[in-house]
């Protein structure tokens, strides 16, 4: 069994000024001109935020999902010893060991193997399930970390609420520098990262589907319990709300303890979630929501609120961060140039095909409003063998067994029940959901698990097929790789948008 070893070295990695001084190359004090963006699952991996980070901007981990990640990555044998190497620095008590003893292979799991399950997410998870989860956000974060002293942020779901208290302390033990959170309205984070930087335990109110109105219901994470001892004190990462619209960052700006330390603003075409448009969702003959006028967000009435702001979405080309800039922003965010690199998680095979259908200009990107179990338009990229291909949508038997995007719902004799509505049908109506949500819904925890190459195999069945999302604007990509080639770097991304 490996022997795991406490240093010192995570500890003063963690304890970095939370005043301002910001450290690294972007300069002391000085926000980051290029975010990369936060895309799950793992596509944002610890390489990837790594190459950014070492290159002058903030590099992002995608934080979700990460306990399954770690659990998979030790089932195929930690090729390379990162993933053990980083647990070895994991200050939790007797954790890397349980963790290492139940998932790592030695040689990796058979090709046909299927891999080992993990703990689901629930209003009161069991201790094995958190520690896993602190640990999946400390190796990410830990690794991102490593040769630089560059900045390293993590991102969230809002809407995936059950995951997140253990998930931001383990990113916060590793010492991540920033935390970003979209797809929801993220008003109790900043409460959040201050309780846990103080090692008091940190909780966020569950939205709970069918409760009684008034019934309020938690999710907490207690670091003494976990350490076992008087924690200690972490530097608070600065915190990011990702979002749509002025009107929501102006009651978050309004409201002092929901205040973030500045916005992403978000435009519809994005790659992963989107919001949908105001008022009425009108769909287009491709059946795909139309954005107006009203969807555009009011720079002026965010300049107003006196915090930092990048503009995301459709954002990768020369010359757009001067524009963004001339508008106010101190920066830009991208996702789809970082996503086609070849430092992102994303299958190499896959990888390969998307930026060679994106040159031939035969790759669509569809905003779909009904694949995603959120709720929320989610962006496909139209590729043939994954879940967006209908034929591969109909030969998957529906089944929930990763639940990242189950929500809690109370049942009728007043416990709490977990639903999803890309779960089998017949389950999810007994479970009191409505059929017209279970239309079209994929199963995005499998779906974006096989993406990074890590799908889940079941005897007699195939294996779980990719889904990819990207950004509809793929302008960038033939000037990129004329000045690159197509197998360009995150640096060469930042050259490019730096330009
Ligand atoms: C593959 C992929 C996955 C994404 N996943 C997430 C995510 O998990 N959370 C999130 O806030 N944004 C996610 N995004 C959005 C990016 O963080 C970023 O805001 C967006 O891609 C910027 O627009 P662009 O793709 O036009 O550059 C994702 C984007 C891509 C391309």
């Amino acid at each position: 069994m490996a022997t795991v070893q406490r240093s010192d070295e995570a500890q003063q990695a963690a304890a970095r000024p939370a005043d301002g001084a910001l450290p690294g190359p972007a300069g002391a004090g000085r926000p980051p001109e290029v975010i990369q963006g936060g895309m799950g699952v793992a596509v944002s991996g610890w390489r990837l935020a790594r190459a950014v980070a070492a290159a002058g901007q903030l590099g992002v981990v995608s934080g979700v999902a990460l306990d399954a990640v770690l659990a998979r990555r030790l089932q195929c044998g930690d090729p390379g010893g990162d993933a053990r190497r980083a647990l070895g620095q994991l200050p939790l008590p007797g954790a890397a060991e349980r963790i290492i003893r139940r998932y790592f292979v030695p040689g990796g799991i058979g090709a046909g193997q299927p891999f080992r399950p993990t703990p689901r997410l629930g209003l009161r998870p069991n201790a094995a399930g958190t520690e896993l989860a602190v640990a999946g956000n400390f190796v990410e974060v830990y690794l991102a970390r490593q040769g630089h002293d560059g900045l390293v942020g993590v991102n969230y779901l809002e809407k995936v609420q059950l995951a997140t208290p253990a998930a931001v302390y383990g990113a916060m033990l590793a010492g991540v520098d920033y935390v970003l959170m979209g797809a929801g309205i993220p008003v109790e984070i900043p409460a959040l990262l201050n309780s846990l930087a103080a090692g008091e335990p940190g909780e966020l109110t569950v939205t709970v589907a069918d409760a009684p109105t008034g019934a309020r219901h938690t999710v907490r994470i207690d670091p003494r319990a976990l350490s076992g001892d008087a924690p200690a004190p972490l530097a608070r990462p600065r915190f990011l709300a990702i979002v749509s619209s002025a009107v929501l960052a102006g009651y978050l700006a309004r409201i002092p303890a929901a205040t973030p330390d500045g916005f992403v603003l978000e435009g519809p075409g994005a790659g992963g979630h989107s919001a949908p448009p105001r008022g009425r969702l009108r769909l287009d003959a491709g059946h795909e929501p139309v954005y107006g006028p009203r969807d555009e967000i009011d720079l002026a009435k965010i300049t107003v609120l006196g915090l930092p702001f990048w503009l995301a979405g459709g954002q990768a080309g020369p010359g757009l961060l001067a524009r963004a800039k001339s508008a106010g922003a101190a920066g830009i965010q991208v996702g789809t140039a970082f996503a086609l690199c070849r430092e992102s998680g994303i299958d190499a095979g896959l990888r390969g095909r998307l930026v060679d259908q994106a040159l031939a200009g035969t790759l669509v990107i569809r905003n779909e409003p009904d694949s995603s179990p959120t709720g929320f338009p989610f962006k496909v990229a139209q590729l043939s063998g994954t879940l967006a291909d209908d034929e591969v949508y109909a030969a998957r038997t529906r089944l929930c067994d990763l639940g990242y995007l189950r929500a809690p719902y109370q049942r009728g004799d007043g416990r709490i029940g977990y639903r999803c509505p890309a779960e089998p049908v017949e389950t999810y109506l007994r479970k009191g959901g409505e059929i017209e949500d279970t239309i079209g819904r994929r199963c995005l925890c499998n779906g974006l698990t096989a993406t990074i190459g890590l799908a889940q195999r079941r005897t007699g069945e195939p294996a779980e097929a990719p889904l990819v999302t990207l950004g509809q604007d793929l302008g960038f990509l033939p000037g990129l790789v004329a000045a690159a080639g197509s197998n360009y770097s995150a640096a060469d991304v930042i050259a490019y948008l730096l330009q």
